[in-house]
């Protein structure tokens, strides 16, 4: 996978997505024949348990990309660039791409409409390629409360002239997060390059959802966009229970578990 085919699949064929962020769960999401990756800054909430995407930094970012690029060699990894690591400066945001990239990341993500298509274009003619991320931005939360976005005539002119600045700007793909439906859709026609829903509904080019959230992990999160394909956190903790009950009865380890000496008579 490439940039070139992502482009290419644009009314041909839907791009899957979702999110890794260790070594293991790559191996699988590659085995599994994910069209990309999203390293995302849910890392935050997931794997750290802050409750927002803000407070992860570029250190712990690298960490997760690392290990998902070496899980997953052949598969296009998109790195998220955490709250404050391009917000500062044009010079500091392309240095953090850049690291984003040596950890092994195919393309950076970043939040925001108009106002960073300068920034992106500036990325990406230093050859960094950029996915966009518009709609329900996590890390401006704060400000801009969360609810879906396209809901009136001002956020719907305002989304669809964003993605425009965005495609201009050498973005190869956006992320449409919690988007109504017709809004996605329209972006979707006006736009040549791929977007990518999560909560933006069925028109999208492409879908991306969170690791821990469609494998039931999480277990209380329930949006009304989510599709749960595993209750992973009933599925864990059955076998949990089931190992911890068997070390307490003595059921585990049994005599297939154990090392023997090479000459053992009495250990079959
Ligand atoms: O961080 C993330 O997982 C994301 C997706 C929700 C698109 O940005």
């Amino acid at each position: 996978m490439n940039i070139k085919k992502i482009l290419k699949m644009k009314n041909k064929e839907k791009i899957a997505m979702i999110t890794a962020y260790d070594y293991v769960s790559a191996k699988i999401a590659e085995a599994a024949g994910i069209d990309m990756i999203l390293v995302g800054d849910s890392a935050s909430n997931v794997m750290l348990g802050n409750d927002d995407t803000v407070k992860i930094g570029m250190d712990e970012m690298l960490i997760f990309i690392k290990a998902v690029k070496k899980g997953a060699p052949n598969t296009f990894v998109v790195g998220d660039m955490p709250f404050l690591s391009y917000q500062v400066s044009e010079s500091e945001a392309i240095k953090n791409a850049g690291l984003i990239l040596k950890a092994g990341a195919d393309a950076v993500k970043l939040e925001g409409g108009k106002y960073v298509a300068p920034l992106i274009n500036k990325m990406v003619n230093y050859g960094i390629p950029v996915m966009g991320h518009i709609g329900f931005t996590p890390q401006s939360y704060k400000q801009i409360g969360i609810s879906s976005k396209g809901k009136t005539k001002t956020e719907e002119d305002m989304l669809i002239e964003s993605a425009i600045a965005l495609e201009e700007a050498g973005a190869f793909s956006i992320v449409l997060e919690m988007v109504t439906e017709l809004v996605a859709k329209k972006i979707t026609e006006t736009i040549s390059i791929p977007t990518i829903g999560i909560g933006a509904g069925r028109f999208c080019d492409g879908q991306v959802l969170v690791w821990h959230d469609f494998l039931g992990l999480n277990k209380d999160f329930e949006p009304k966009f989510l599709k749960k394909y595993l209750n992973g956190f009933e599925l864990f903790k059955k076998a949990i229970e089931n190992y911890s009950n068997e070390v307490k009865n003595g059921k585990f380890p049994t005599i297939e578990n154990v090392f023997k000496p090479i000459e053992s008579s009495d250990q079959k």
